[in-house]
């Protein structure tokens, strides 16, 4: 049973919501929520997908490119592959891409375009883990799910003064998420959640003079809101280098593959190189006179800091080497490239 304190601050939270939820493309305002507006699952679906780990303002423009493209899950599962591939570019997290398209198929066969309501039934599909489940559960259809993120885990620590650290604290965090969670408007209290942590509640300066809540915050009455939540130290990343190849025809066609469908931009156009490891072999796709670029690029993904040498040659006329495509000058985007590739295109576009 909820007490009145933790009914109090859900209350407090979802009247803060009404007067300012922000505007987003996927989102059902809470005054239209109340003219009866619902909000439609497969956007909810696609925006809760593309905002894992990246953030509100990088996610929108590929929001509407995505949902101009293909309005709904029906028109997503009939899209070609690398069609979706190349809208995705840039988002990073390619197997989240790949995910998407095997889930949209599962949606538009299965269930006939319409998206399950419940927590389990939504966990069961592919690239739908407990984070989106509830999230979609509780903002598509209404359903008292707790959502955790970041942001969610952050406003609960500081609420209530929780001092362990990340990410051993999860659990006691979801605890009291759960408790505060109400019965009543559980979508928009999700979302009223998670607009306090991106605004009010931020990471280093929250705005604990406006917020709706600061009454129940404990961390703010104890000053301790600037330390939490606290993080176990984490493993630092190690470098990995690496060697890639860009070969230019005469006419200005481009030599790239598309790398394998499992691992690391898993199903992505890149230009062909070596492995990445602390020495790598280099790997020329062919025999020329290639000549190292000025500077290297440099990228970061989740488990791994990666450093690169580009090299160029021209791409002489004849055989292609096997396993590889060559795009003429009108056929190759940049856009289409996942953003480590494209940064080794501008370090060569730049000399
Ligand atoms: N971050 C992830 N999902 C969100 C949502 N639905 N609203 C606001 N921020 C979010």
């Amino acid at each position: 049973m909820r007490d009145s304190a933790e009914s109090d601050v859900s209350t407090a939270l979802l009247r803060w919501y009404d007067d300012h939820a922000r505007t987003m493309p996927w989102r059902v305002a809470p005054m239209d929520r109340v003219a009866g507006c619902v909000p439609d699952p497969y956007r909810v679906w696609l925006s809760e997908v593309m905002l894992q780990q990246t953030t509100v303002a990088a996610v929108r423009e590929y929001f509407v490119r995505f949902t101009t493209r293909w309005p709904d899950v029906k028109a997503l599962a009939a899209a070609p592959d690398d069609q979706v591939m190349a809208e995705w570019a840039g988002l990073g997290y390619y197997a989240r891409a790949r995910n998407l398209l095997k889930c949209a198929r599962v949606i538009a066969t299965v269930y006939d375009g319409k998206f399950p309501s419940s927590y389990e039934a939504l966990t069961k599909l592919p690239g739908i883990g407990p984070y989106t489940a509830a999230a979609i559960a509780a903002i598509a259809f209404d359903r008292p799910e707790t959502v955790m993120d970041g942001n969610i885990e952050r406003v609960m620590a500081r609420l209530f003064d929780i001092h362990d650290p990340l990410p051993g604290s999860k659990p006691k965090l979801k605890k009291r998420a759960a408790e505060l969670t109400p019965d009543e408007r559980p979508g928009d209290y999700a979302q009223a959640v998670m607009d306090l942590g991106a605004t009010i509640c931020s990471p280093k300066s929250p705005a604990c003079g406006v917020c709706p809540v600061r009454t129940w915050c404990r961390a703010q009455s104890a000053g301790s809101q600037f330390e939490l939540p606290k993080k176990s130290p984490k493993k630092p990343k190690p470098t990995r280098h690496g060697h890639l190849y860009i070969a230019r025809r005469n006419d200005g066609a481009l030599l790239l593959e598309r790398r394998p469908e499992k691992g690391l931009l898993g199903g992505m156009l890149g230009w062909p190189g070596s492995d990445w490891s602390e020495t790598p072999v280099p790997a020329p796709p062919f025999p020329a006179d290639w000549t190292v670029l000025r500077g290297e690029v440099r990228h970061t993904f989740t488990h791994f800091h990666l450093i690169l040498r580009i090299w160029t040659a021209n791409l002489p006329d004849g055989t292609i080497p096997e396993g590889l495509i060559i795009l003429d000058k009108h056929n190759f985007r940049p856009n289409d490239l996942p953003t480590v590739m494209r940064k080794a295109h501008s370090l060569w576009r730049g000399q």
